[in-house]
């Protein structure tokens, strides 16, 4: 890897992700691209792309002179109910350009897949990492459709796929926006503004969560992983920590001990999260590339309060 193109640069992994990449790798070999211009100016290079223009992907990764991309740009769960059509096409087309753009230029490749590519079938505690997959969202359908993909460009091409299930995630940098794990990400926000909060996601739902710096580090060493130690390419089950929304309350009352959680289940949301596993089995990732975290719930909690108290003021 030395130097990335990443799509979605502006979307919730990309932009942290883009600052992580540039300083272990150099600004000037990150290329950020998304479909939006940003807001507000960023560091290194910075195309316009959209996804599902095939040719215009290719052209600006060889004219970069990629040697990586990292593909982000995708819709999350819960938009991705919403407009299941559009979904397909964007997280499915964007895919299969970005796939067939690094087999073209002979890339090195990574795509998160997600918890969401389980369903109701699979087993719901410490899931393994090879195990039933029939999820019932479009997003789920997506992401599963993507894993085999990669895979079959890893077989058939050779292509040097690589990729992980990740985790709801959670940072104060950018918000979420469309995805069922969101709540945990909300609630550090409404604690801080207004003490309290109304969760869509009922109590006693458990779901895998990671903090942010956590899920990069995990994407980096995941790509400079020794090819020859890894039996699975795609897709590894990573996970830091999982919790109902009562424990995440805990948590932050641990900090602000007036806060209060209260309950407005939205049910789209809410049956997405019921499909989806409790807690997951990282350990094909442990074993064969090293995976590993240093945030818990609490330590999240800590530093995100911390971060969140200070950009808020700002
Ligand atoms: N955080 C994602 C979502 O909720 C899961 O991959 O959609």
């Amino acid at each position: 890897m030395k130097k990335i193109m990443v799509t979605g640069a502006l979307g919730q992994i990309g932009s942290e992700l883009i600052g992580k990449l540039q300083k272990e790798y150099g600004e000037e070999n990150v290329l950020s691209t998304d479909i939006r211009q940003p807001l507000e100016p960023i560091a290194g290079p910075f195309q316009v792309l959209d996804v599902t223009d095939g040719k215009m992907m290719h052209d600006v990764a060889k004219d970069f002179g990629a040697d990586t991309i990292m593909h982000m740009a995708a819709l999350l769960s819960a938009k991705a109910e919403a407009e299941p059509l559009f979904a397909w096409n964007l997280n499915m087309g964007g895919l299969m350009n970005a796939l067939e753009t690094a087999r073209e230029l002979n890339m090195q490749f990574f795509t998160p897949s997600s918890i969401g590519a389980f369903g109701p079938s699979t087993p719901k505690l410490n899931t393994p990492q090879d195990t039933l997959q029939r999820p019932t969202t479009m997003y789920g359908v997506n992401k599963v459709a993507g894993e085999l993909l990669c895979d079959y460009y890893f077989h058939r091409f050779g292509l040097d796929t690589r990729g992980v299930r990740f985790p709801g995630l959670i940072s104060y940098v950018a918000q979420p926006g469309g995805g069922t794990t969101d709540y945990a990400v909300d609630i550090y926000y409404k604690a801080i503004t207004d003490g309290k909060y109304e969760s869509f996601i009922a109590e006693g739902t458990c779901m895998d969560m990671m903090y942010m710096p956590d899920a990069l580090q995990a994407i980096v060493d995941l790509m400079e992983a020794d090819p020859g130690k890894l039996m699975h390419r795609n897709a590894f089950n990573v996970t830091a920590m999982c919790f109902e929304p009562g424990e995440i309350a805990a948590s932050i009352k641990k900090h602000i001990p007036e806060f209060e959680l209260t309950y407005n289940v939205d049910p789209i949301r809410q049956a997405i999260a019921d499909s989806w596993p409790d807690h997951i089995d990282p350990s094909a990732a442990v074993a064969e590339w090293g995976f590993k975290t240093s945030y818990d719930l609490d330590a999240m909690t800590a530093d995100m309060l911390e971060k969140l108290k200070k950009k808020l003021k700002a």
